[in-house]
């Protein structure tokens, strides 16, 4: 297993390049398989997770070859298969998304319950009650969701979370299905945009997607086509706490300002001064930060993503911050590894109160099965004052690409021990 080993306390400066968003891409990486013929996916970040889904869909019998850095072609002609059982999907929350697929390929899929972080219980019955309404009959057997369906008709469908995993899972099986779907409260955040962005571009009549009410006029089919997947913007929020968190000064590049705005008043707040050009974002931490309450929220508000990450910085604040999670409820659970660091953090249900201390020192710690509270403790490391060493790192690597480069590009004294 990879560890990292930090040597913090000093200032990040400098300028990195932000990676395709992995949301995104392990949306839009299933969704090649609704074509008739290749697509070609630009931008794809060469990260866990989408490594994970890369040999699960070869599994299913796509042809998948990377043609380039971040160049993905997927040739679905070969994938013949409606089933995804559990020692393919464990590994991955998103391969929930070869529901959608399958169904509206085949009218049939058999898929377990997937695997992913540990930050809740995280059900989907949500995307079952779209592919019900989209008439669909689905049942749970022995872990596994088997759906079957003759044709899917189009429906009206209200989500009672706007959650983001069922509207693109809807997307994708109501793109294909006879007549008009409506998705009502539907999630608004980009990749879910990104992902209309790119079945439109198959061929797909998606309108609405980005705001609460998304309509799907099904098509009968659907072409390969290319696509270039949306920056990550929970990385970019990730280096821009770290920059906050060790006082620095960074810019990165190929970003999406206006997906972080929640993000970059929060941290103005803190005494930051975040600059944009649309594309690039500047964030020049103060010398200490100031302590501000976060309260995560569905997009456009605070993304739940960076809460942990924000914690980091809250760790180090000028006073008493109070976080409040809303979407998951065990998102705090990477706070025993941050007391290891000197952190002064009580947790109580879903907030963390957080009295900010001078100084963090580093100390050896141990990501757990949740990638952003690993990279929180990232932050963390950076911030605190000597070495520490953060072990599971593949737990990170699931979602950062070449974390170790960017963080030395960024002037930090980082190590990967593989
Ligand atoms: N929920 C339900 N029923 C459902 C679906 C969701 O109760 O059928 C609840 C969940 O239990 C959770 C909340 O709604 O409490 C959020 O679920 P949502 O469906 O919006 O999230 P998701 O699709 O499971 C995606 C991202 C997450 C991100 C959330 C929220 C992917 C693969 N994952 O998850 O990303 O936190 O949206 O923005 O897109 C991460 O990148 O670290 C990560 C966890």
């Amino acid at each position: 297993m990879a560890r990292l080993r930090v040597v913090g306390g000093r200032p990040l400066r400098g300028t990195i390049k932000a990676s395709g968003s992995k949301n995104a891409a392990v949306a839009a990486i299933p969704a090649a398989l609704l074509a008739q013929g290749p697509s070609r996916l630009e931008n794809v970040p060469a990260i866990g997770d989408v490594h994970v889904f890369v040999d699960i869909l070869r599994e299913l019998g796509a042809e998948i070859h990377w043609r380039g850095p971040g160049v993905l072609e997927i040739n679905p002609n070969g994938f013949d298969s409606w089933k995804a059982p559990y020692d393919l999907v464990k590994r991955l929350r998103a391969s929930y998304y070869l529901l959608g697929v399958l169904l509206a390929r085949f009218g049939r899929a058999e898929v377990a319950l997937p695997g992913g972080c540990d930050i809740g219980v995280r059900p989907i019955d949500l995307h079952l009650k779209g592919f019900r309404a989209l008439g669909a009959e689905v049942n749970l057997e022995y872990g596994v969701v088997k759906a079957r369906a003759g044709k899917l008709r189009g429906a009206t469908i209200y989500l009672d979370d706007a959650s983001v995993g069922a509207t693109i899972n809807i997307m994708l099986a109501a793109s294909l299905a006879e007549g008009t779907t409506v998705i009502e409260n539907a999630a608004r955040e980009p990749h879910v945009v990104d992902v209309a962005n790119y079945l439109n571009a198959m061929g797909a009549r998606i309108h609405g997607a980005g705001t609460e009410f998304i309509r799907i006029q099904g098509v009968p089919r659907l072409v390969g086509a290319e696509h270039s997947i949306i920056p990550d913007e929970i990385e970019v929020g990730t280096y821009m706490m770290a920059a906050v968190a060790t006082g620095g000064d960074i810019c990165v590049e190929n970003a999406i300002a206006k997906h972080l705005e929640a993000v970059a008043a929060k941290l103005r707040e803190t005494g930051a001064q975040v600059e944009t050009n649309g594309d690039w974002i500047r964030v020049k931490g103060p010398d200490r930060p100031r302590a501000a309450n976060v309260r995560t929220l569905r997009y456009p508000g605070f993304p739940t993503d960076l809460q942990q990450p924000y914690v980091s910085v809250a760790a180090v604040a000028d006073g008493v911050s109070v976080i409040h999670e809303t979407i998951y409820e065990n998102r705090f659970g990477f706070v025993s590894e941050l007391l290891r660091m000197g952190a002064r953090i009580k947790v109580e249900g879903r907030s963390a109160i957080v009295q900010g201390v001078e100084k963090l020192l580093g100390a050896p710690v141990r990501v757990r099965n949740d990638l952003r509270g690993g990279a929180a403790l990232v932050v963390a490391a950076l911030a605190a004052e000597g070495e520490s060493e953060i072990d599971d790192l593949q737990y990170i690597e699931r979602g950062y690409e070449r974390l170790d480069e960017k963080l030395r590009a960024l002037g930090a004294e980082v190590t990967r021990i593989p």
